[in-house]
């Protein structure tokens, strides 16, 4: 391991950068998502089984995608269980000083962010079982379709009979607000690590942040809530 690496690592603010640039990384691969996901209301079924089944084209390009997003979240994981560990080492009697006030809001705020992130987590996981992995429900796998001639997965069918069900629609509903408050809160951090929020500047980056995590909490949520509501149909 380069010396470079190896300081980054053992340093806090090293840490704090990787937590805040898989977190970047994170929150691209989210949105880029939620784009693609958005097309289950195009009005027909072809868009978005036609762009699943692009990104199924190539195998390679598939996975050496995955096996880097798994990567940048094992980072951001381990980067932030590691941070926390520091810290409670570090300042292990602060509640019965003078600061009292100050640090229980910050310890506040960590609770949130490492309940969220684990739910988030473990919503992930639900997730890929659910529709990628698809052995929550064993008939979405033999859902197909034909668009233009061509044999392909039917995801848009797979979704709909996926959020029919208001114990899952309910749940990612939960996984989704949980998100918002992770997000709310990481994006603005981003900046605070970068070194860039300036005092005037905290206003905007907070309203930002809020307007970037409410985006995509709308955005996911309009899935299940328009197939409850029957604005997407078969
Ligand atoms: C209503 C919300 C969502 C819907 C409808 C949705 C839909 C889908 C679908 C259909 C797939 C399978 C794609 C395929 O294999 O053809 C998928 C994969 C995935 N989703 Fe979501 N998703 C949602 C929210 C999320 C959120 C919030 C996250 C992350 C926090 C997420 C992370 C992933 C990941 C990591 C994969 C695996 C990608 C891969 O195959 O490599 N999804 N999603």
């Amino acid at each position: 391991m380069s010396t470079q690496i190896k300081s980054m690592i053992q340093s806090s603010i090293g840490r704090k950068w990787i937590v805040a640039i898989t977190g970047i990384l994170m929150i691209g691969f989210i949105f880029v998502h939620m784009t693609g996901n958005l097309q289950m209301f195009a009005g027909t079924p072809d868009k978005i089984n036609l762009y699943a089944h692009l990104l199924h084209s190539y195998p390679l390009v598939l996975w050496g995608f995955r096996l880097g997003l798994l990567g940048v979240t094992a980072l951001h994981i381990w980067g932030t269980l590691s941070l926390a560990r520091e810290n409670r080492r570090a300042k292990p009697v602060d509640y019965a000083v003078a600061g009292r006030k100050s640090r229980l809001k910050v310890t506040w705020t960590s609770v949130t962010m490492v309940i969220s992130g684990t739910v988030i987590l473990g919503f992930v996981v639900f997730h890929l079982l659910h529709f990628t992995a698809q052995v929550v429900d064993k008939s979405y796998a033999s859902m197909e379709t034909a668009v233009g001639g061509v044999a392909m997965h039917d995801v848009y069918r797979m979704v709909i009979k996926g959020f029919s069900n208001p114990w899952i629609s309910g749940f990612y509903l939960i996984a989704m607000a949980l998100l918002f408050s992770h997000l709310k809160h990481g994006a603005a951090s981003v900046f605070q690590t970068f070194g860039l929020r300036d005092r005037q500047l905290v206003q905007v980056i907070q309203a930002g942040a809020w307007i970037l995590a409410l985006a995509l909490f709308v955005g996911f949520s309009s899935i299940p809530v328009g197939v409850m509501l029957g604005w997407i149909r078969p």
